[in-house]
């Protein structure tokens, strides 16, 4: 008979020294009283965590509030106007089509966030956001790339970025609906990284339970790292991608893969090709967005970046051109394309690392000396994320064009109000009545303009309203309907 033998607990002398030279012993206060499998677990988990950095980083962004520096003589960032005045759309449309024809460009959607604000139990992708079809968000998606499919006579290679919180619940999802018709060799899901949430309080890091240590997924912008650890870079190397197209999974009306932007992006004479993006104009000074913004002077002189709304000092939010516009209009709609290769430098250049974004959260967590689990009343953590804005400034030359909010614009935030699936559902019928108009089909509208009926124009169909106009479309539109296309 063999023998079973049980490997011996490893020694945690080195462990304990390491730990306890960046004041973060306690992590191992209930060690002992852990099973195997937890203790190893447990250990995985420290393992994963870069140690020696903490310290920096906690006097950085936890024991102190960092304070973000503007732009140097702040100026706003130019932007590529929507109409097209100034620069050749048609030229930029033309490039982009080929692109894309010749597989040259990935979709890429960032779906890892906690989705707090809407309180929606499991992945926000899985949320129904078709306004009439109830179609959940990647299936929305799945729609535009299967549209692009079409449309180019090309496998466009989606990217998928999870967290450890939703993973096994988003793949189980795309199971469970065949992939949404897309071939499951060209939809690659992956995760992305966590980081420890800290106690405001002391800086150490708050333990979820006595064998597991609290964590967040690492922010957006950890998508850029997370792309290159979960080898979808080589990816799309190995396929010829040059160009990603990269979204947020709440804003089912995303242009995903727009032939204008891409082509704009990859017009040598204007842009790097690094990373570029869209912007819409603020709806009022107050608005909650982050703000296209450039250096006048400096190292960083010409470069755009994006400057919080929290950030941005009022005085210049409410700032005006002599026409009365707002002086800082392009608000930003977290909407890119990234070079493949810019990735990659950003992966391999210590130079290009991204700072973190502190925020101050109630994070469950069990006491360090009694294991007591505890349900904080008040924000007791901090959890730091990284921005994928912040790579702005590293490129060379970043181009931003306009579009407009109701083209391209209506994400699923909030439960109710602003930003919530009411105002997407309308926005939705919104733009669909104008595509429907455009084409010659009447809509019929209530006394205060809005469409008197709830309309969905799915991606496959078309994505703006040339499309639908050069395609087949509903010969009419009944007041009161309810009617997808
Ligand atoms: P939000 O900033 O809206 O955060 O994310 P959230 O986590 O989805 O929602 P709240 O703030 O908890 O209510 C914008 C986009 O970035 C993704 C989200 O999935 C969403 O597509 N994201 C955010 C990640 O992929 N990872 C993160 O760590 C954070």
């Amino acid at each position: 008979m063999p023998t079973v033998t049980t490997p011996p607990p490893p020694d945690l002398t080195d462990l304990r020294a390491r730990l306890k030279s960046v004041g973060q012993s306690h992590v191992l206060n209930f060690h002992d009283r852990l099973d195997p499998v937890a203790q190893r677990a447990l250990e995985a988990q420290i393992d994963a965590i870069d140690l020696e950095s903490l310290p920096s980083l906690i006097d950085r962004y936890v024991k102190t509030r960092p304070q973000f520096p503007l732009p140097e003589a702040i100026q706003p960032a130019p932007y590529f106007e929507r109409g097209g005045s100034g620069w050749d759309i048609g030229a930029a449309r033309k490039r982009g089509q080929d692109l894309l024809r010749s597989g040259r460009v990935a979709a890429f959607v960032v779906a890892g966030g906690q989705g707090s604000r809407l309180g929606y139990e499991g992945p926000k992708g899985c949320y129904p956001a078709g306004a009439v079809t109830g179609r959940p968000l990647f299936h929305v998606m799945a729609e535009a790339i299967l549209g692009a499919k079409d449309r180019y006579a090309v496998r466009v290679p989606w990217y998928i970025m999870t967290s450890p919180l939703n993973h096994a619940a988003t793949e189980s999802f795309f199971k469970e609906h065949g992939f949404f018709g897309l071939n499951p060799e060209d939809v690659r899901l992956f995760q992305q990284g966590v980081m420890p949430s800290f106690d405001a309080a002391t800086g150490r890091m708050l333990l979820a339970s006595p064998g597991e240590i609290a964590t967040n997924p690492d922010g957006h912008g950890g998508s850029l790292k997370a792309l290159h650890t979960s080898g979808s870079l080589a990816d799309m190397r190995r396929r010829g991608v040059e160009i990603i197209s990269y979204f947020q999974v709440d804003n089912p009306i995303v242009n995903a893969l727009d032939p204008v932007f891409i082509g704009l992006h990859a017009d040598k004479s204007v842009s790097s090709g690094e990373m570029s993006s869209k912007m819409v104009p603020k709806a009022n000074a107050a608005e909650k967005v982050g703000v296209f913004c450039s250096s006048g002077e400096g190292p960083r002189k010409g470069r755009v970046e994006v400057v919080e709304y929290s950030d941005l000092p009022a005085e210049l939010a409410q700032a005006t051109n002599t026409d009365g516009s707002l002086r800082f209009v392009a608000g930003s709609i977290a909407v890119h394309l990234l070079g493949v290769g810019f990735v990659e430098k950003l992966n391999t250049d210590a130079r290009f690392e991204l700072p973190y974004h502190r925020a101050d959260k109630k994070v469950p967590c069990c006491d360090p000396t009694t294991g007591e689990p505890q349900s904080p009343q008040a924000n007791n953590g901090v959890k730091l994320e990284r921005f994928v804005f912040d790579a702005l400034p590293l490129c060379e030359r970043s181009v931003v064009l306009e579009t407009d909010r109701t083209e391209e614009f209506a994400p699923i935030k909030n439960a109710t109000g602003a930003d919530s699936p009411e105002s997407c559902s309308r926005i939705q019928t919104e733009r669909a009545a104008r595509w429907l108009e455009a084409a010659g089909v009447k809509v019929p509208r209530k006394p205060d303009g809005s469409p008197d009926c709830v309309l969905e124009i799915s991606p496959r169909r078309a994505t703006t309203a040339e499309e639908l106009k050069a395609g087949e479309r509903p010969a009419s539109v009944e007041r009161g309907i309810r009617l997808a296309w």
